[in-house]
């Protein structure tokens, strides 16, 4: 089977409206009910609501205190347009990095679970973010785990990176299978 790839020149936001686009057509080749986004703000779950409204999207967004405080990082005009349209917007622990964080940030070293994380930055930042986000939405219950999914992730801001994925649960991390790369950045 001959599949394309697009590779992005560089990382980052400036990519988002291709990768949608390029989502859009993979979805409709295979498919593909649900997508899973992760959107700190919720602006990108909007860009890719505004494009596939039949889709089931779910949103995911930074656990509160991520940046400091208790905060949440959502902008309510975004969380607004997703809750009008039936969006579900997460907020929950992140599968990779977890309490492991906690304890390599106190007693330094590094956790099993980041070592996973390192491994998939490896392909992209979007990659790892993929992985992460399609556990944490199949552990809330939000998207099933019998069948293929479509997720995007990015670095910082928007997204640059998009798989097909069969997500699976925590507890059964490592029967997660990245079937297809949509799009990357390349460096
Ligand atoms: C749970 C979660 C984990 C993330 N981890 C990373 C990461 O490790 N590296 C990274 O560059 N971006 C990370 N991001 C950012 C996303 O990849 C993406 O760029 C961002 O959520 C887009 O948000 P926006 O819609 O506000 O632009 C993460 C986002 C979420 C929600």
């Amino acid at each position: 089977m001959e599949k394309k790839i697009n590779y992005f020149e560089n990382p980052g936001i400036e990519n988002t409206e291709k990768v949608i686009e390029l989502v859009k057509e993979r979805r409709e080749e295979l498919g593909i009910e649900n997508i899973v986004v992760a959107s700190v703000s919720g602006r990108t779950s909007v860009k890719v609501l505004e494009s596939m409204s039949d889709a089931l999207i779910v949103s995911i967004t930074h656990h509160a205190g991520f940046k400091g405080g208790d905060d949440l990082e959502l902008q309510q005009e975004y969380v607004e347009k997703l809750d009008n349209a039936g969006v579900p917007v997460y907020v929950g622990s992140h599968s990779l990095s977890g309490v492991g964080r906690g304890i390599s940030n106190k007693f330094g070293g590094v956790t099993p679970v980041e070592i996973i994380a390192g491994t998939l930055r490896m392909f992209s930042q979007g990659v790892k973010v993929c992985v992460e986000i399609s556990i944490m939405a199949a552990d809330a219950g939000l998207i099933p785990t019998d069948k293929e999914v479509i997720a995007l992730g990015g670095t910082a801001q928007g997204v640059d990176t998009a798989v097909v994925l069969k997500p699976a649960h925590m507890g059964n991390f490592f029967d997660l299978r990245i079937n297809e790369i949509i799009a990357m950045p390349r460096p």
